[in-house]
């Protein structure tokens, strides 16, 4: 898949929290399309879960189940029932190749396949959508505690209805913070496993749970006080980095640059957090 493209909205800003040229009107109605589909998807997730589970492996140590499969087609469908024009980006049945298009929704049908794979209550599904290079709305789905994660560009971050914001925390030290592991850990040595061993030193807790979405809404959730990770892909961040924002928090690369499509380095936190966090991955 391509995605080193430039997403380029049309003041020539490549930067995706422009405020887009869309309505409030029209972004509140894709809103409410995507929490329809995101929570029927959520509903067939959680009947699965509890079923005998079709699990194949696509390289080793990455799985893909028969729900990953069905929860994409199920979004797809309804996509493009309703949008015929619009383009996806996602992980297993991607019908664009590019990010340069109109109308762009970017989604993991299943964040955490692992978790779901084994029977570890963690997962989440994921779906953004990104309007002329500008990313317009996020919506997180977690169908076994039915919580669910939304922010748009012209709203605050909700927790199922709830105002949310990020945590208050000053120190790292006194943090807690996520992060997780490329699939190809073993065979190469750009594993964070370095990261992990430094910011273990440095918080007072780090968590692995397995969904980079739903690290990314604790965060904004303030249940965490920062999350990184390395290797990510568009579709495992685009929604949460939008809710972190929009709760309050800081987005970046490890650069410290703003966070963009094809940024596949993510540093998400409180300002203090995310300023301290910086200095330890780049050892300042
Ligand atoms: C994975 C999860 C995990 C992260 C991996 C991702 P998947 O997504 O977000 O937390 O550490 O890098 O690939 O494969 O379960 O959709
Ligand atoms: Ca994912
Ligand atoms: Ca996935």
């Amino acid at each position: 898949m391509i995605l080193n493209q430039s997403f380029s909205n049309p003041d020539g800003n490549n930067l995706l929290w422009e405020i887009p040229q869309l309505s409030e009107v029209e972004i509140n109605s894709y809103l409410h399309f995507a929490q329809r589909i995101i929570l029927e998807v959520g509903g067939l997730i959680r009947e699965g879960y509890y079923r005998h589970k079709e699990i194949a492996s696509k390289d080793g140590r990455e799985l893909v189940t028969s729900a990953d499969i069905a929860s994409e087609k199920f979004l797809h469908s309804q996509i493009l029932a309703t949008y015929p024009d619009h383009k996806i980006l996602s992980e297993e049945l991607s019908d664009s190749q590019g990010t340069d298009v109109e109308n762009l929704w970017v989604i993991d049908p299943l964040d955490g396949t692992n978790n779901f794979a084994h029977g570890f209550p963690f997962f989440a599904i994921s779906i953004a959508f990104i309007y002329r290079g500008n990313l317009v709305l996020g919506v997180v789905h977690d169908p076994l505690r039915e919580e669910i994660f939304w922010a748009t560009s012209l709203s605050d971050a909700y927790l199922n209805g709830e105002k949310i914001v990020v945590s208050s925390a000053k120190n790292l030290s006194e943090s807690i913070i996520a992060t997780g592991f490329p699939y190809d850990l073993a065979p190469d040595t750009e594993n964070n496993l370095n990261y992990f061993i430094d910011f273990s030193y440095a918080s007072q807790g780090l968590r692995r749970a397995g969904s980079a979405a739903l690290d990314l809404c604790y965060v904004a959730a303030s249940r965490l006080d920062g999350f990184w990770e390395l290797k990510l892909r568009p579709w495992d961040m685009a929604a949460g980095t939008l809710i972190v924002k929009k709760a309050g928090g800081i987005v970046t690369d490890f650069d410290g640059k703003p966070w963009r499509l094809n940024s596949d380095r993510i540093v998400a936190a409180n300002p203090e957090i995310h300023s301290q966090m910086l200095s330890i991955i780049n050892k300042k």
